[in-house]
Parts: structure tokens; sequence; C-alpha cells
């Protein structure tokens, strides 16, 4: 019930009010976005943590002068390898491995297989593929964020390529990006609006 609640209070803040989110909520938001699962376990992704003032203006100017990129208190930006890349792959199924006491052979072969499927994909295939994990991610964080009372704004809205060139990534994509901060009730003209979502009939069709 607690979860249904939260979610029902969260909403796209628009207009954020500059108050800082305390450093053990973006802590607790951070460790439910890293407990998220992916694909083989792969975690192709991380999140790029964005405080510095400057810097946030710069990325609002990429992001459609979005103004939650500045009033929010921390910009999360989730970025996901730009390919399937066998080396990080390899690294992660060997440290997995290793945890869970498996001869390092079983990682290997697990690897080329996943190699053998992902190579004929196209390196497009494999970098969309990888982004998916990190909506997974991303998904939980909103929820982890609701349940803090953090507003958070998902965001889709910027210049992809801008944004990776700007950060300098090499080997990996800018995804989507979440400022968290808190609603500016005054200011935010979403505020008061009531969400909007597909009753359930419509929502989950039962096959028979
Ligand atoms: C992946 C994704 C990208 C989005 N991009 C933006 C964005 O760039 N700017 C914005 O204000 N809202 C953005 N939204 C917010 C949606 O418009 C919003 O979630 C949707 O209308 C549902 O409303 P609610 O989140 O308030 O419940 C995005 C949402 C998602 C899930």
């Amino acid at each position: 019930m607690a979860l249904l609640e939260d979610l029902k209070w969260r909403y796209a803040t628009k207009k954020m009010n500059g108050q800082a989110v305390p450093e053990e909520k973006l802590n607790y938001i951070l460790e439910a976005a890293r407990l998220a699962p992916s694909t083989s376990g792969l975690q192709p992704y991380k999140i790029l943590v964005v405080t510095d003032k400057q810097k946030l203006e710069d990325i609002k100017k990429i992001a459609n002068n979005q103004s939650q990129v500045v009033d929010g208190s921390h910009l999360l930006i989730w970025v996901a390898w730009d390919h399937f890349d066998e080396a990080k792959a390899e690294e992660i199924l060997l440290r997995t491995g290793k945890e869970r006491g498996m001869p390092a052979e079983n990682s290997i072969a697990y690897k080329n297989m996943l190699v053998s499927k992902y190579g004929p994909q196209g390196k497009q295939w494999q970098a969309d593929r990888m982004a998916k994990q990190a909506y997974i991610s991303f998904g939980l964080a909103l929820a982890a964020a609701a349940e803090q009372k953090v507003d958070a704004t998902p965001m889709e809205g910027f210049d992809n390529e801008a944004l990776d060139k700007y950060l300098g990534l090499n080997g990996w994509k800018s995804v989507v990006m979440m400022p968290i901060g808190y609603r500016d009730e005054e200011g935010d003209w979403l505020v008061k609006h009531k969400k909007f979502r597909l009753p359930m009939d419509e929502f989950v069709e039962v096959i028979k």
C-alpha cells in the first residue's frame, strides 16, 4: 500500500524550490538504483551525479532550458555502455563468479555465449539494449525518491549527443536524467493537476 501512495504522490515536477536533498536521501535513491536487476547481471550503466552550479547551467541549455536541471540540488544522469563491451562484460562476469566461488571458465564460457548473441546484432542494437537496462534502474530510483518524499523529474528532453560531448563520455552514452529536489508549491503549474492514467481495464488485458 505504502508504495502505491508514494507513486500517487510523485509527479514529473516542473519547478523545484532550490532546497537541497540531504545526503542520506540521495544515497538511498542511489542504492535503490544500484540494486536494480539487469540482463545477465551486466549492470551496463552507471549514474553521474552533478551538483556544480556552472555545469548544471550548461546542461540546462542542452536540456531545452528545463529549469529543474538547475533548481534541483542534484542531477542524476544514467549513462550506459555505447555497445556490448566484451571487456567490461568479461570483467563483471568474472567478479560475479569470484564472489560466488565459481570457476573462471564458467564466466568466460557465459561471456562467449553472450558475444555470439550480441555480436551479429550490430552496435546500435547493442546500445539500445544496454540503455533498456538503465531504465529499470531509473524506474527504481524514481520510486525510491517518492518513498523518501523527494521530488524527481524523469527527463529524456535533452540532446544526447551534445551531452555526451559536454561530459566527454568515451564508451558510454547518456540515456536519461533525473534532477531531484523539492517541488515549488506556488510556482509549479502541474502540482495542482490530477494525475492521469488509463483505467486498469484498458491497461491490463487478461488473455484467456
Ligand atoms: C523517460 C521519460 C522522459 C521524460 N522526459 C521529460 C522531460 O524531458 N521533461 C519533463 O518535464 N517531463 C518529462 N517526462 C515526464 C512525463 O511527461 C510524465 O512522467 C508523464 O506525463 C506522467 O506524469 P507524472 O510523472 O507526473 O505522473 C518524462 C517521463 C519519462 C518516463
